[in-house]
């Protein structure tokens, strides 16, 4: 894990354009998915962050094939000699977990260390194993995980899942890909990775309807292949580069997006006062004379997605008059605002799942530690709307879901750089 600091003089008015990299929580799906083949599939924009680097060294440990060239990430399930997720790497990554539904799909096995790797708390799994129960496996407690059997193979079901879950929804859609028979899951999520998943299934032979719906129909078929695929732009990159933009009151482009991703931040940005400019892949943020707060709800795709509440929290605290942030999908995932009020923001924390903003105040630079992905990108981007320097710690985090962040931040006119604290 690195132990680099980002170093950030805020106050800075940014210009230019920023692409977006190919979408993190579609990449790590696509690359568990490539494993229900012997084929090779290639992704040419796999984004070159700590997680996808995690993610590639589980399916090497695996003993499956993954390499990259020019052409991008090649990866087959030709190879694969283990079904036991090594548990040093798989505590570092909770979407580790999505390798267990082609393991089980095509071995009928997989032993899953108990989950970890995520500061939002060491969330449940038990919709991923009620979920392989109900297609026929059987689970059992070992020592250090779950032991996962089904060799006979899966056979399809209905399953109503008990909440929404992403990768629960994936996970199922990927053991059902190879079951006897077909499989039915209700209450499915509906993010947009969910559809871009199923077509890469669909291209390789799966039979899948009603991705990207609350009801998700897979008729199971004898085997799959595999083959080339680009994945969809990162949506939270797009908004949290768009949320940027605001808040340093810059004009930039966002670049590589697909704007139907993000309805639900343009419809709360809208509403705040901003003025955005649309192509059919850009938006541009406009200056501004001030923006008006407004409340957001996280909720399930279409509704405003958890992964942009900090950055959007951070924001509020630039924003006239009083919002009301109602974090609803995971509990630990207001924490960081403390960091926020460190530097200013004036927060009122009314329980573990929503806080009052009230702005604006004026941010001043601090040192702050990342506590996760989403805040940490938060905190960078409150420290160059800050006056002063702002110095944050744990980087690791950062880079889990940001390829080059402060390279490319650079290229906007930020004054942001990267030292290494063994340099310090
Ligand atoms: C995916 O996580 C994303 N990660 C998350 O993004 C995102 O925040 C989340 O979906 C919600 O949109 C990836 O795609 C790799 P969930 P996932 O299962 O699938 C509870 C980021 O920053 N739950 O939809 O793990 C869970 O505790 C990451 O890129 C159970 O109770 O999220 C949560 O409260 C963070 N039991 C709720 O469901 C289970 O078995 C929704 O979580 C599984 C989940």
């Amino acid at each position: 894990m690195n132990h680099d600091q980002i170093h950030i003089i805020g106050g800075a008015e940014l210009h230019g354009e920023i692409p977006v990299q190919g979408a993190k929580n579609a990449a790590l799906k696509i690359m568990a998915a490539a494993l229900l083949s012997d084929e090779v599939c290639t992704i040419p924009n796999l984004p070159d962050i700590e997680d996808v680097r995690r993610m590639a060294e589980l399916i090497a440990a695996l003993g499956a094939d993954i390499k990259t060239d020019s052409a991008g990430t090649h990866i087959s399930g030709s190879g694969i000699s283990s079904t036991v997720l090594p548990a040093d790497l798989a505590g570092k990554l909770r979407a580790s977990i999505m390798l267990a539904a082609p393991l089980l799909a095509r071995f009928g096995e997989v032993t899953l260390p108990y989950p970890g790797g995520c500061n939002l708390g060491v969330r449940p799994i038990d919709l991923f194993l009620e979920g392989f129960t109900a297609l026929g496996a059987s689970v059992t407690e070992a020592e250090k995980g779950f032991s996962i059997q089904a060799p006979q193979g899966l056979i399809g079901a209905s399953i109503l899942l008990p909440k929404v879950s992403v990768m629960a929804t994936e996970s199922l859609m990927i053991a059902a890909v190879l079951a006897k028979g077909t499989t039915t899951i209700k209450n499915a999520a509906m993010e947009p990775e969910i559809p871009a998943l199923a077509e890469y299934l669909i291209k390789n032979g799966a039979k899948i309807e009603g991705a990207g719906t609350s009801t998700i129909i897979i008729h199971g078929v004898s085997q799959i292949g595999a083959s080339a695929f680009t994945l969809i732009p990162d949506r939270i990159e797009a908004g949290t580069f768009a949320i940027l933009g605001l808040l340093t009151n810059s004009e930039i482009t966002v670049t590589n997006i697909v704007p139907e991703h993000l309805e639900s931040l343009w419809l709360h940005l809208r509403k705040a006062g901003a003025t955005l400019d649309f192509t059919k892949n850009s938006v541009t943020t406009k200056r501004h004379h001030g923006l008006t707060s407004t409340n957001i709800t996280t909720h399930e795709y279409p509704g405003f997605v958890t992964d942009l509440q900090a950055p959007y929290t951070a924001l509020m605290t630039q924003a006239t008059g009083m919002s009301l942030i109602h974090e609803t999908i995971f509990a630990g995932r207001l924490f960081y605002t403390d960091l926020l009020a460190s530097m200013g923001a004036n927060v009122i924390m009314c329980d573990p799942h929503r806080v009052v903003i009230h702005g604006p105040t004026q941010l001043h630079g601090r040192f702050l530690t990342s506590p996760d992905i989403r805040a940490g990108i938060a905190l960078i981007l409150a420290g160059l709307a800050a006056t002063g320097t702002t110095t944050i710690d744990n980087v690791y985090q950062i880079d889990r879901g940001y390829h080059d962040i402060v390279g490319r931040l650079q290229k906007l006119g930020a004054n942001i750089t990267r030292v290494s604290k063994d340099a310090l």
